[in-house]
């Protein structure tokens, strides 16, 4: 069901964001340094929108979705700058109160860990019905909705489910069962991180469609947090590329494969499977390694790794620029890449 469909503005209607990070900046604090490892992140989600956070691991997608709810390990990780607002309020000015409300009805998180969010000592059954019980639902009702939900999730013989522990079922099974708690309140917003090593690429892709189907229904907005751009390329609206804590392009999901504008994400597309490969390339075949983005010098984080760096790549950081449709940080135009 489209945007219009359901009553929402889209983007370019200029509706309000659901969720909206504005200048975000992470600090970690090691002995006596502290050092800025995510820096001036600026996203939107819109109502009914599907948008997914790409990047190799440690380029700062945990932790950015975890400032969000004010879920960073603190210490040593914090929220150094930055403002965050969900439906027009602003996170970082509500009460401890406020935000659990917020954190249990309006927004669900699907953590990287299943373990994070999943009591190894109680059974499924439990755990939904209880979550559902802590936002007044009455308990009767509490478990209709969670056979339902583990229904809706695609796992079979949800009374067997149910009642197991969660050492008890697959990493894939798991993964179904943190996406069925977290859509047993009705979010209006699901932000799913995704495991980078318990399920394949084909259960990643199943687990997405079914998110999907479940968004359409409902018209709740996604964010997707993945490694893999494959992963989201079919699925998601918007695209926002991370690299070493920085957002380096985002923009609409088609243009951005058709025509990328930051060669990081140029090198991403190539390293994706070409039509009849089976086997996806590691990230690594782009050549080199991120840097760690708590000790990052002068100039473009990319350049060690850039086929197109020129001087002033090593001399000043270069912020987003307007590409329209999307926009990258990079001081060159695609067009100016081979020169
Ligand atoms: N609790 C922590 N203590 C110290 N450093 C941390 C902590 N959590 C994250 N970091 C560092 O912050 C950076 C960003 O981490 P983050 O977990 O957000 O990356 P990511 O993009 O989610 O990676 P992955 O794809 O592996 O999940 C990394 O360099 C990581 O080492
Ligand atoms: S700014 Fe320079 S080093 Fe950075 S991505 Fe663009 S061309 Fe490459
Ligand atoms: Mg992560």
């Amino acid at each position: 069901m489209s945007q219009a469909a359901l009553g929402m503005s889209p983007p370019e209607a200029g509706g309000e964001p659901l969720l909206a990070l504005r200048g975000v900046g992470i600090g970690l604090k090691r002995r006596r340094r502290s050092s800025e490892i995510v820096r001036g992140v600026d996203l939107e989600v819109f109502p009914g929108e599907k948008l997914g956070i790409v990047g190799e691991s440690g380029s700062g997608k945990t932790l950015t979705v975890l400032s969000v709810l004010r879920l960073l390990p603190d210490p040593p990780v914090r929220l150094l700058r930055g403002q965050i607002t969900f439906a027009g309020r602003d996170l970082g000015a509500m009460d401890d109160k406020a935000l659990a409300r917020v954190r249990g009805a309006e927004i669900s998180m699907v953590y990287q860990d299943p373990m994070t969010s999943l009591n190894p000592l109680l059974r499924v059954r439990t755990q939904i019905v209880e979550t559902l019980r802590a936002h007044g639902v009455p308990r009767e009702a509490a478990r209709a909705r969670c056979r339902e939900v583990l229904a809706q999730v695609g796992l079979q013989g949800p009374e067997r489910v149910e009642r197991a522990f969660p050492h008890e079922l697959s990493g894939g099974m798991l993964q179904r069962v943190m996406i069925a708690m977290a859509l047993a309140v009705s979010p209006r917003l699901l932000i799913a991180d995704e495991p980078t090593t318990a399920l394949d690429v084909t259960i990643q892709q199943q687990i997405l469609e079914l998110v999907e189907d479940i968004q359409s229904r409902t018209g709740m907005a996604v964010v997707w947090v993945t490694h893999d751009l494959g992963v989201v390329a079919r699925i998601v609206d918007q695209v926002v590329v991370m690299y070493a804590g920085r957002v380096v392009e985002k923009g609409p999901t088609r243009p951005l494969f058709a025509r990328p504008n930051h060669p990081y994400t140029q090198a991403l597309l190539g390293s994706l499977p070409h039509r009849g490969t089976r086997h996806r390339q590691p990230l690594t075949q782009i050549g080199g390694s991120p840097p760690d983005p708590a000790h990052l010098g002068r100039g473009c984080p990319f350049r060690s790794r850039c086929p197109y760096a020129f001087d002033r790549c090593a001399e000043e950081e270069p912020p987003l620029i307007d590409r329209g449709p999307g926009a990258a940080a990079c001081w060159k135009a695609p067009s100016e890449w081979e020169k």
